[in-house]
C-alpha cells in the first residue's frame, strides 16, 4: 500500500525554483526525488531527434516513441540508453519542447505509472506541475511555489550567463510567460495549485528560508 509512503509535492511555474527547493528537501529528509519535468524534456528531445514534429497530429507517434525509450535515473543524472542527457534536456529549447509534448493527454497518461513508481520508502519529494493535483493527490504536503515573472526571468538570466550562454532578460521573460500560458491553459492536468496546496512566493526569499519554511510545514504534518 503505497499511500502509507510520504510524499512532498512541489509544484509551480517555470523557473520558480522548484527544482532547487525540491532537491534540497529530498536531501535533508533523506527521501527519493522525482524531477517529473525531466520526463517531458526527454520525450521532447527524443521526438525532435527522431524528426517528429511536436504537433497534435503526431501525438500517437510520440507516445509510441516514449514507450520504447530506455530512460534510467542515476543520482541527479538521466540516461537515455547509453547517453547521459542531463545537460541536453536543460536548454531553453528543450524546456519549450517539453511544454509542447506535455500538453498531449496521451503523453501524460503514458507517464503516470512511471512517476508513481518513484514513491518508495522512506519517502519522496516530487517536483512538477501536477504532482499534487493528479499524480499524488493524497500527498500529506503540497507546496505551490511561485515567484514574480520578473524575478524568475532574472534568476534564469543569471544561471545562463554564469554558464557562458548568451541571452537577454526580455527574451527569457517572454519565453517563460509563453510556457506558463501553455502549461496553465491545457485541458489535461493544467498548472494550478491543488485545493489543499500551501502557497509559497519566494520572490524575496533565499533558498535557505524557503527550505526552512517547508520543513516547518512538514514538521507540522507529523505524524501523517
Ligand atoms: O519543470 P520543467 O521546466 O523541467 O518542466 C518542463 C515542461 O514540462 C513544463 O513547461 C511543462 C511540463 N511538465 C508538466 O507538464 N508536468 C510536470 N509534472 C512537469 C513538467
Amino acid at each position: 500500500n503505497t499511500t502509507a509512503i510520504p510524499v512532498v509535492c512541489v509544484d509551480g511555474p517555470t523557473a520558480s525554483g522548484k527544482g532547487t527547493l525540491a532537491a534540497v528537501l529530498a536531501e535533508k529528509l533523506g527521501y527519493h526525488f522525482l524531477d517529473s519535468g525531466s520526463l517531458y524534456r526527454i520525450t521532447g528531445l527524443a521526438a525532435t531527434r527522431a524528426g517528429i514534429a511536436l504537433d497534435v497530429a503526431n501525438e500517437q507517434a510520440i507516445v509510441s516513441l516514449l514507450r520504447s525509450l530506455p530512460i534510467h535515473f542515476e543520482g541527479s543524472h538521466i540516461w537515455l540508453a547509453n547517453e547521459d542527457v542531463s545537460e541536453a534536456i536543460r536548454t531553453e529549447d528543450a524546456g519549450m519542447n517539453a511544454s509542447k509534448v506535455s500538453a498531449f493527454p496521451a503523453v501524460r497518461a503514458a507517464l503516470i505509472d512511471l512517476q508513481r513508481g518513484f514513491r518508495k520508502l522512506p519517502g519522496l519529494v516530487a517536483d512538477g506541475r501536477d504532482m499534487g493535483t493528479v499524480i499524488f493527490p493524497d500527498a500529506p504536503l503540497k507546496v505551490y511555489l511561485t515567484a514574480s515573472a520578473a524575478c524568475r526571468a532574472e534568476r534564469r538570466y543569471k544561471q545562463l550567463i554564469s554558464k557562458g550562454i548568451p541571452t537577454t532578460i526580455d527574451s527569457l521573460r517572454a519565453d517563460l510567460e509563453a510556457r506558463d500560458a501553455r502549461d496553465s491553459s491545457r485541458t489535461v492536468a493544467p498548472l494550478k495549485p491543488a485545493e489543499d496546496a500551501q502557497l509559497l512566493d519566494n520572490s524575496d526569499l533565499t533558498v535557505e528560508s524557503s527550505v526552512e519554511t517547508v520543513l516547518a510545514w512538514w514538521q507540522g504534518k507529523q505524524p501523517f
